[in-house]
């Protein structure tokens, strides 16, 4: 029955409820019990249909000022309740300014094969070369037909190959790259190459042998050079690679693009030639290969051999890293271990010679 008693104890036992709430979901509930379309306000209101006139105008005011106290009074616990539960966020969501930041490392670390790299390029671009790149994906014909290398020739089969198609190769050695900075300065300039790059051949990986490795070719062309160029600069070589007071000996070898071809060899820096097993006691190291180019290679990319001459060579960057690093194992390169690698950036160059 909505008479004005009842409308005053439905206040009381808000108020009741109200002192109990504790959160803002638990205020939410009681707006709905009290307020809400089938809450008690408006089924009173309902039941208003029963009474008189003069009734509904002082029981219909009694509710109507109820809901409005009712109303406050919840808006009211509302905000501190919003209040509340900011405060407990803001004390549960502190930041210690204070606390050390989480340390991201710089990339410090030079990976050994990339020193190796830099060491032996900025070496000749202070000796006037320029370093040229050319592509992994080479063709037969500058890759072997035009370094002496017809198609039949057996020192074909010393590089076992992946070819893509019969006339595409993943290149085998970085020397196409003389091939291709030949034809493209067609006599009009002298060359003054160094080229490292990525090379491929069908090996079995092992300690000594990767499927993937890296070389780096050098070419120098122009009139009246002859092999005593050749021994000056490798000599410059291999003295800031492992040591000014290392020698280096030539031994006569065979690569079809070079005529003299010649086997270098670097007195063995651990033994100082007294023998030792890094050298196999011969207190020799093989190091790289080279020669003056060869008449023919010259005149098939456009060069006239009676006027220009030029010495090429090409070295195994991971063979010298090894060398140079003591590292035993050429997989080492590729498995890109940190701890591994941090340790080789510790080492000097100069350390070597003590080893
Ligand atoms: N291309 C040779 C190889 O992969 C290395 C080489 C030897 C390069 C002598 C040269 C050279 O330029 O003159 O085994």
């Amino acid at each position: 029955m909505v008479t004005i008693n009842n409308i005053e104890k439905l206040l009381i036992s808000f108020n009741e409820k109200l002192t109990k709430i504790n959160n803002l979901k638990e205020l939410n509930e009681l707006r709905v019990l009290y307020m809400g379309r089938k809450g008690y306000l408006s089924a009173l209101m309902q039941e208003m249909t029963n009474l008189t006139n003069d009734e509904k105008r002082i029981v219909g005011k009694k509710l109507n000022d109820i809901k409005i106290i009712i109303n406050e009074k919840i808006e009211k616990v509302n905000k501190e309740l919003e209040q509340q539960s900011l405060n407990e966020r803001l004390v549960s969501e502190q930041i210690d300014v204070t606390l050390p930041g989480t340390k991201i490392s710089n990339g410090t670390i030079i990976h050994p094969l990339t020193k190796v790299i830099n060491e032996i390029t900025e070496l000749f671009i202070a000796m006037g070369y320029d370093v040229v790149e050319g592509p992994e994906i080479e063709s037969d014909l500058y890759n072997f037909t035009m370094l002496n290398l017809p198609i039949g020739h057996p020192a074909r089969d010393t590089q076992d190959s992946f070819y893509l198609t019969p006339d595409f190769l993943l290149r085998t050695q970085t020397s196409p790259v003389q091939v291709r900075t030949m034809l493209s300065n067609k006599e009009k300039e002298p060359i003054r190459i160094i080229c490292p790059g990525k090379v491929y051949r069908r090996d079995d990986d092992d300690a000594t042998h990767s499927h993937q490795f890296t070389q780096i070719e050098g070419l120098l062309i122009d009139k009246n050079i002859s092999l005593a160029h050749l021994k000056g600069t490798l000599e410059v070589l291999v003295k800031k690679l492992f040591g000014e007071n290392l020698n280096i000996r030539f031994r006569p070898n065979y690569f079809p693009f070079t005529e003299p071809s010649l086997e270098v060899d670097v007195s063995c820096f651990k033994c100082q030639k007294k023998g030792c097993s890094l050298c196999k006691n011969t207190g020799w190291i093989e190091i790289l290969g080279a020669g003056m180019v060869h008449p023919h290679v010259l005149e098939m990319s456009g060069y006239d051999p009676n006027i220009y001459t030029g010495f090429a060579f090409g070295l195994g960057a991971e063979r010298v890293a090894m060398l140079k690093y003591g590292i035993s194992d050429i997989r080492f390169f590729y498995i890109n271990d940190l701890r591994g690698l941090n340790h080789f950036n510790q080492i000097d160059s100069g350390d070597i010679n003590e080893g």
